[in-house]
C-alpha cells in the first residue's frame, strides 16, 4: 500500500534547495525570483527600511524563513538586533559563513514546532504561503508575542477563496486559485492596526505579491 503521509516540511525544504526547485543564482542556495527580482526587492527594502527607520533603527527583528538572506542582508543596517531563522541546516550554515555582523544571529528552527526567538518585529516574507493550514495556525499563535508583523504573501489577482489547505512544500496556494488571508477563517488572526504597504504584480508569473504591516499588540 502507498504511504500517503506528506514529507516532513524540513525534508521538503531541503529538497527544494538541493534540487534548485526555486531556480539557480550565484550562490549554492537560491530562494527564488521573489527574493532577487529588483522589481519586488527594491520597493520592499525601501518600505520596510523606512518603517524600521521611523523607530530609529532601534527594533529587534526576527526574520522567520530567511532563505538565502538576499532580503535580510539589506535590512540589517536598520535593526538593533537581527535574528534570521530557517528550517534548512545547510542553508543556515552557508549563511553563517557569508554574513557576519555583531548584531546578526542565524538559527536553524522549524517555526511551526520550535520556540521562537524574542524580538519586536517579525518578518514572514513568502514563507507561510508554502505551509499547510495547521502549520500556519501554529506559527500565528506564536506571533501574538511580538509587537509588529510584516507579512508578505502571494495572492491571485482578483476574487478567490482564501486559505485553501495545501501540503507544505515548494508550491503555494496560487495553484488552487487561493491565497493566505490570516484575518479570515480558519485563522481569524487578531491585530490592533493593519496597513497594506505594497502590492506588486508578480513579474515572473501570475498574481500579486502583497506586504502588510500588522501592529499585533
Ligand atoms: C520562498 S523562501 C523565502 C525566503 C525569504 N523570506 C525571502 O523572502 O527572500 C521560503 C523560506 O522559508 C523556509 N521555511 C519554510 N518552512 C519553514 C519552517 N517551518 N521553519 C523555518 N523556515 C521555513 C524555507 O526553507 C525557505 O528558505
Amino acid at each position: 500500500m502507498k504511504n500517503k503521509k506528506p514529507w516532513p516540511t524540513k525534508k521538503a525544504m531541503e529538497q527544494v534547495y538541493a534540487m534548485n526547485l526555486w531556480g539557480e543564482g550565484e550562490t549554492a542556495f537560491y530562494s527564488g525570483n521573489g527574493s532577487h527580482d529588483e522589481v519586488l526587492v527594491k520597493p520592499y527594502i525601501e518600505v520596510v527600511g523606512n518603517f524600521l527607520k521611523t523607530h530609529r533603527s532601534n527594533l529587534s527583528v526576527c526574520d522567520l524563513g530567511c532563505g538565502d538572506f538576499n532580503i535580510g542582508r539589506q535590512l540589517l543596517e536598520y535593526a538593533k538586533h537581527y535574528i534570521a531563522v530557517d528550517i534548512v541546516p545547510a542553508l543556515i550554515n552557508n549563511n553563517k559563513t557569508r554574513f557576519r555582523f555583531d548584531h546578526l544571529e542565524f538559527r536553524c528552527l522549524n517555526i511551526a514546532e520550535d520556540e521562537l526567538p524574542e524580538g519586536d518585529v517579525v518578518i514572514l516574507r513568502q514563507v507561510l504561503q508554502h505551509l499547510s493550514n495547521s502549520e500556519v495556525r501554529s506559527v500565528l499563535n506564536k506571533i501574538r508575542a511580538y509587537n509588529y508583523l510584516l507579512l508578505t504573501e502571494h495572492h491571485p489577482e482578483s476574487d478567490f477563496i482564501p486559505n485553501k489547505d495545501i501540503i507544505s512544500g515548494q508550491g503555494i496556494r496560487l495553484k488552487k486559485n487561493s491565497g493566505l488571508e490570516i484575518t479570515k477563517s480558519p485563522f481569524n488572526f487578531k491585530f490592533e492596526t493593519r496597513m497594506e504597504l505594497l502590492s506588486i504584480p508578480d513579474p515572473n508569473g501570475k498574481g500579486l505579491i502583497k506586504t502588510t504591516l500588522y501592529r499585533v499588540q
